[in-house]
């Protein structure tokens, strides 16, 4: 547990904000794909503190970032933090995303604030060496958020929008369909976003080769294995596993999302 300063604060659509945190040891100690706990207020409301994956890390900073969208309270008072308070944070948690062997493509699929920890994982993916593809959709264009950071890194950007302002019209299942043939067939494949966008993705992919990795965003109350809060049930007679514990990242066939 450390107190983070917030060194930067940007707003980066309408309920959407980037954070830069200043702290070098989660700066160091940080995979991709690993999640930070905040404690959003001192006071007892809310009581737990709230999720949020590592958008990106600078170990030469000792600066990392978060992406979020206000969706309640927790997120509105974090949302109100100004550049220069403290927020007590607890992490680095989870796990994070394998990559491909080096040199092999790799296809991120993001639905909405999915898009959070991909920017870090593209990263790594870039010093692996993996052509990195990333299909994102959202309701509109202007939700469409931090398109410059995977620019820079070379990743290939292909989009959706629910109205059509951008891209694809369609949700990023359509996009999915659409590019099937031509992206690599045996790019291991990284899916986040919300449970039902991450299932109907799962299923789309389940029928194709390459690895699927997804990473779950459920709710959570303790987030380190206490409370059985945010189980999701794996496949086959293998009981619940936990998303905080032995998660977030899960390959598709572990779990059972639809
Ligand atoms: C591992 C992990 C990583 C996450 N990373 C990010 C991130 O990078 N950026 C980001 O914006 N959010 C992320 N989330 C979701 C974020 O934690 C929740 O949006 C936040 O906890 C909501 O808190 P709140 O008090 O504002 O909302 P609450 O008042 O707790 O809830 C408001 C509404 O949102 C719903 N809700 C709450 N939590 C979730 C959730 N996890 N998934 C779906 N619906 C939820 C509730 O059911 C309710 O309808 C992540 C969640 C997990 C588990
Ligand atoms: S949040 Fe308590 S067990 Fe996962």
């Amino acid at each position: 547990m450390e107190l983070c300063q917030v060194i930067e604060r940007r707003k980066v659509a309408d309920s959407t904000f980037r954070y830069t945190l200043a702290s070098p040891f989660l700066a160091r100690a940080v995979r991709p794909g690993n999640f930070i706990n905040i404690r959003v207020s001192p006071s007892l409301m809310p009581l737990w503190r709230r999720p949020f994956s590592v958008h990106d890390a600078d170990p030469s900073r000792g600066q990392v970032d978060i992406l979020f969208q206000v969706v309640g309270e927790g997120t509105r008072i974090l949302s109100c933090a100004s550049v220069g308070a403290e927020l007590d944070v607890f992490g680095p948690l989870g796990n994070s995303f394998p990559l491909p062997p080096p040199g092999s493509p790799a296809v991120l699929v993001a639905g909405g604030l999915g898009i959070a920890p991909f920017l870090f994982l593209s990263r790594a993916l870039k010093a692996n060496g993996s052509p990195t593809h990333l299909l994102y959709g959202a309701r509109s264009r202007s939700r469409l958020v931090e398109l410059d950071g995977f620019q820079a890194l070379g990743v290939e950007i292909r989009l959706a929008t629910e109205d059509g302002s951008a891209g694809v019209r369609g949700t990023v299942v359509d996009l999915l369909q659409e590019t099937e043939t031509d992206l690599p067939p045996e790019a291991w494949h990284y899916v986040c976003g919300p449970l039902a966008a991450v299932s109907a993705i799962g299923r789309e992919l389940s029928r194709r080769q390459g690895k699927v990795w997804v990473s779950l965003e459920t709710t959570m109350a303790c987030g380190f294995g206490a409370c059985m809060g945010c189980a999701v049930k794996a496949r086959g007679d293998r009981g619940y596993h936990l998303v905080c514990k032995d998660g977030p990242v899960f390959e598709l066939s572990e779990v059972e999302l639809w």
